[in-house]
């Protein structure tokens, strides 16, 4: 399917993929690479075969990296109908960050009903979507914030508590709020919490792992070697004997190998746009920028202070 974008979702991934650092990036497409890992738009044309959509049609897409353009092709099972409840800015923000929310936690951790869940950066592009699902995968969501003008989105996406850890004692709070530990604890920050995060967990307790976003500067625009290599060196590797004597688990995935893996995409994408129909799903806030200047948009994303998600507008 061939598509004229009208809004392209920014992800932090985009930023790292930017930076050179993304190895699945290196491994599927190489650089140089254009970033964009999802758009709404109308399509403009179809491939061969194609028999349910024609021109004309809204749509959001996953794209494969290359999202930031005017026009994507994209294969027919990465297309999906813009939602009636969502516009073209916030549908181009919907499927990365839902899609990992929703594996991380309805494929890797299966909390059950009254399960307690931390969700760090709460108040961001995945994080509040994992928010948003914990609740209705009818969990206790612990959420935790970098700072405090995130607490209100944070708590608006459904939080049950929210721990602003610019004014708090994180983990002392953190136990308040779940003297038993945590059943699941999703983690993207890295070092700077994954210690803790598998210390706080519940016996059973899964971590989640799907980023390591503090190991990179918030400003700057470009890695800063010395402290790469420190925080790869201090991230915990998990001894088998060890969770197995805890009773934990640990888990971690990428999302850029989903696109591949029809079955789930298809299935998660539906139960992801259902929800969305029923009012049981919301867009986050969505902040947008003019495509020529995506680096604004960069900036501002890597600086660690947005809420909900950043989208382009051609
Ligand atoms: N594994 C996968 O397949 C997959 C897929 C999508 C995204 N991700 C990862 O999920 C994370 C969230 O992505 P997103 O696009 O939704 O971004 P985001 O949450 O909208 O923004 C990143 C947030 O991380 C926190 N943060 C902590 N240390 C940071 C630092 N040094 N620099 C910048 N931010 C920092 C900030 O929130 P607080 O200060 O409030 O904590 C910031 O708002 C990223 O690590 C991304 O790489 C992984």
């Amino acid at each position: 399917m061939l598509a004229a974008t009208e809004a392209i979702g920014v992800n932090y991934a985009d930023c790292v993929i930017r930076m050179g650092l993304y190895d699945s990036a290196k491994e599927l497409v190489g650089w140089p690479i254009t970033p964009g890992f999802e758009i709404a738009g109308t399509v403009t044309a179809v491939g061969e075969g194609v028999t349910d959509l024609a021109p004309g049609a809204k749509v959001l897409a996953v794209t494969m990296f290359g999202g930031y353009s005017t026009h994507v092709a994209v294969p027919r099972h990465q297309v999906f109908p813009l939602p009636s409840k969502l516009d073209a800015a916030q549908a181009a923000g919907f499927p990365t960050v839902f899609l990992t929310a929703y594996y991380a936690l309805f494929e890797l951790a299966h909390p059950r009903p009254g399960a307690s869940i931390l969700v760090h950066s709460a108040a961001g592009g995945v994080g509040s979507a994992l928010v948003q699902l914990g609740r209705i995968a009818g969990c206790r969501v612990v959420g935790v914030v970098g700072s405090s003008h995130k607490v209100e989105t944070a708590r608006a996406m459904g939080a049950d508590v929210v721990i602003d850890k610019s004014r708090e004692d994180l983990w002392k709070v953190a136990e308040q709020a779940s003297p038993r530990g945590y059943d699941v604890v999703l983690d993207a920050n890295g070092v700077s919490t994954l210690p803790q995060s598998y210390a706080h967990l519940a016996s059973p307790g899964k971590l989640v792992i799907y980023g390591f976003h503090s190991m990179m500067p918030r400003q700057g625009g470009k890695p800063k070697w010395l402290k790469l290599a420190w925080d790869w060196l201090r991230t915990p590797r998990y001894n088998p004997l060890t969770l197995t004597n805890d009773n934990t688990s640990v888990l971690a995935f990428n999302l850029s190998y989903l696109f591949e893996q029809k079955e789930i995409l298809a299935e998660a994408m539906s139960r992801l746009l259902t929800w969305v129909e029923e009012g049981k799903l919301v867009a986050p806030p969505v902040k947008q920028f003019p495509l020529d200047q995506v680096a604004e948009a960069h900036r501002a994303i890597e600086s660690g202070t947005t809420v909900g998600k950043l989208v382009l507008v051609p």
